[in-house]
């Protein structure tokens, strides 16, 4: 499982939940690695060669079964650094029927970044089988950032184990997940990429 934060700063409360997500995969015996930082992806240009970050991002997305982004919300929006990346990631295609979690955890819960991820995802053959927000972070994490919340943690993990079994289910149980995630976050249907016919 690869694992992308959309936060650039040292101090995250979505790169702690992204902690919270590798332990349980880790313990579930996942391998889990991290994306490059994302500061290091140079703002998209359609005539410009892919850098190394950029290469290396397609790489660990192409090589990996699931994906889970945590981002912040900025201005009602997904984080620049994040939408950013994805749209390298369009032309080359690598996350297409790819499943992938969401996490926003900021003031709000993030509600209009998932939507927003929710639908770019989707609209890039991204199969987003499992949302979560963590609203007011900072009140529910220690003075280090870790988190404390017996609530919260359990839903991370909830997540983590959506994210290892993702890859396994059937097409019918993918195509009903991913169809529930995006009609609540007001995509439609249409855009779902096919789920693989292997999985049929
Ligand atoms: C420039 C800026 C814009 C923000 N806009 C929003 C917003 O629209 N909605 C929201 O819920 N939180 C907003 N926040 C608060 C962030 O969601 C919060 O600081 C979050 O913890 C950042 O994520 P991080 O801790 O992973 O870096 C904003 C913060 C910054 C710095």
């Amino acid at each position: 499982v690869l694992t992308i934060c959309g936060s650039l700063q040292r101090s995250s409360s979505n790169r702690r939940a992204l902690e919270v997500v590798r332990a349980e995969l880790e313990g579930l015996g996942v391998e889990v690695a991290a994306s490059p930082e994302l500061g290091l992806v140079p703002a998209f240009d359609p005539d410009r060669e892919a850098t190394p970050a950029v290469d290396e991002l397609r790489a660990r997305i192409a090589g990996c079964d699931a994906v889970v982004i945590a981002t912040p919300e900025y201005a009602g929006g997904i984080a620049g650094a994040l939408k950013n990346a994805l749209d390298w990631i369009v032309g080359s295609g690598e996350l297409y029927g790819k499943p992938v979690a969401v996490v926003s955890a900021g003031t709000s819960g993030g509600v209009h970044a998932r939507r927003d991820l929710v639908r770019t995802l989707t609209w890039q053959g991204g199969h987003v089988v499992a949302a979560l927000g963590i609203s007011a972070p900072r009140t529910k994490a220690d003075d280090t950032g870790r988190y404390t919340d017996r609530d919260t943690i359990d839903a991370l993990e909830l997540l983590a184990r959506a994210v290892a079994e993702a890859p396994h289910w059937s097409a019918t149980e993918r195509l009903e997940h991913v169809t529930e995630i995006t009609t609540r976050s007001g995509v439609e249907p249409g855009h779902i990429a096919p789920v693989p016919e292997r999985r049929r």
